[in-house]
Parts: structure tokens; C-alpha cells; sequence
């Protein structure tokens, strides 16, 4: 139903490795990943790896995420690197919002296809129909914005992106202020606790933030751009050691 490029080049935006992408020559392929699991493991395979892709691709391949504005944003972006003539393909399971998505792309692009299979749902566009002024309202859905009165900046897509966690709360609520030294924060998010640990503890001398999420981090980053004392970034699975 759909062919892979004769150059070969294409673009997968949310990409995972899997058996599926064998059966194509994959020297033309790049990946855009954030999520560090993810992609160290498509590293390992030997394949291309970006945290932000540019240019334009006869086919672009997406994963698009449970969570609808980052969803929206993802397609919109997916058109802008889409060729002349290019096919945009994506591909969701039922439980994570398959028929929204595929009815989302029919509304931003019009569906040039669709099929259903082990409870997933692939759909494609060749941006036939693009809605210009949705596709301009969808690009800037995630886009950051500031959240909790100004204190914070967040976007839609991170954990409790717009909010407190409630978990969270009950935690720092309950750290002892004589907490000391140099810290470690595993799976940091956008920064809030690690903002709560430096308000609540004077004597942490020095903290490092470890995050999977590539735009949890670049959030905590600027969060904790002001913090009164070192505090290092890193993209980095916490399973790896
Ligand atoms: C429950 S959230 C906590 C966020 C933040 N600490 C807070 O209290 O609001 C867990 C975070 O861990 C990150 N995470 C998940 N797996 C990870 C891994 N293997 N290595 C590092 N971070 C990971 C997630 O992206 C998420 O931001």
C-alpha cells in the first residue's frame, strides 16, 4: 500500500527500533528521539540519531504520543518535513488514542489511506487538503508556556506537565530540612521538586538533575536557571547506572 523512497531517505519522528524496520534499506533513515531508552537503543542498532530533525523527506514516519496537544504538535511538525509529494504515515495503538489521532490528520491534511491491525491504527496523508490556519494553530500547541502563577515554564506532554503531582507534593512536604551536600535528582521532570529540595534545605551544597525526557530537562534547565547553588543537567537513562 505504501513504498519506501527509492533514495532511501527517511524521516522517523517518536522513533522506536523494531523488527519491521529491517526489511528496508535503513542508510537513508534518520531517527528523532528524546527519550533516552529509546534512543540508545536505536543507537545501538546502528541507526541515525537526532534530537531534532531538519529538512525535508519524500516519507515521514511518526509515533504519536497518548497525550492530544503534543499529538496535534508532532503532526503539524511532521508536515513541515514532509517534500512535495511526500507521504506523512502514522501509527498509534487503540489504547493510546489511535482513532483521535487518525481523525486529527484527516482534519489537518486529509487521509490518502488507512488500515487497522493488532489493535493499532496506521493512517497517511500527502497533505492534499492542509488546513493552513489549523496547521499554524496546531504547530504551537506544546509549544512552553508558563505555568503555577509564572514560577514555572512547562508544556503539555511532560508528567503532570500543568501541574503539581500530588505524589510530589506528599514528598517534599515531608523532607527533612537537614538535608545536606551534593544531591542527585533521578527522573527530575521539568524541575519541580528539585526547586522544592533547594527551597526547603539550605544546606544542599550542589544538585544534579538526571532526566530521560530531552524537553522535560530543557524545561528543568530553564526553571532552575536562578538556583542559588551548582546544579548540573543531564539526558541520561537512570537504569544505565
Ligand atoms: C514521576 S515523574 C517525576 C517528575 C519530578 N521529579 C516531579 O516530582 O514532578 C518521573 C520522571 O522520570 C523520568 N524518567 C522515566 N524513566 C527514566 C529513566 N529511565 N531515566 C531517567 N529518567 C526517567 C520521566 O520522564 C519523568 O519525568
Amino acid at each position: 500500500m505504501l513504498r519506501w523512497p527509492a533514495d532511501g531517505r527517511v524521516l522517523f519522528l517518536h522513533a522506536r527500533d523494531g523488527w519491521a524496520l529491517r526489511r528496508f534499506p535503513l542508510a537513508g533513515l534518520v531517527c528523532e528521539q528524546g527519550f533516552k531508552p529509546f534512543a540508545d537503543a536505536l543507537a545501538r542498532a546502528g541507526l541515525a540519531v537526532v534530537a531534532r530533525a531538519e529538512g525535508r523527506f519524500p516519507l515521514v514516519l511518526a509515533l504519536p504520543p497518548r497525550q492530544r496537544d503534543e499529538a496535534r504538535a508532532l503532526l503539524a511538525r511532521a508536515l513541515d518535513h514532509l517534500e512535495p509529494g511526500g507521504v506523512l504515515v502514522a501509527c498509534q495503538s487503540n489504547l493510546e488514542g489511535a482513532r483521535s489521532g487518525e481523525d486529527d490528520l484527516d482534519r489537518l491534511a486529509g487521509l490518502a489511506g488507512n488500515f487497522s491491525k493488532h489493535k493499532c491504527r496506521v493512517y497517511w496523508t500527502r497533505a492534499e487538503a492542509l488546513d493552513a490556519a489549523l496547521h499554524a494553530q496546531w504547530r504551537a500547541l506544546d509549544a512552553p508556556r508558563p505555568i503555577l502563577d509564572g514560577r514555572f515554564v512547562s508544556r503539555p506532554g511532560l508528567f503532570a506537565w500543568d501541574r503539581v503531582d500530588a505524589a510530589s507534593a506528599l514528598l517534599a512536604a515531608r523532607l527533612p530540612d537537614d538535608l545536606a551536600g551534593n544531591g542527585a535528582d533521578l527522573g527530575a521532570g521539568w524541575g519541580w521538586l528539585a526547586a522544592e529540595v533547594l527551597a526547603r534545605c539550605p544546606q544542599v551544597t550542589a544538585l544534579d538533575l538526571y532526566e530521560a525526557q530531552a524537553r522535560a530537562l530543557e524545561l528543568a534547565r530553564r526553571n532552575l536557571a536562578d538556583a542559588r547553588v551548582p546544579v548540573g543537567f543531564h539526558w541520561h537513562d537512570v537504569r544505565a547506572g
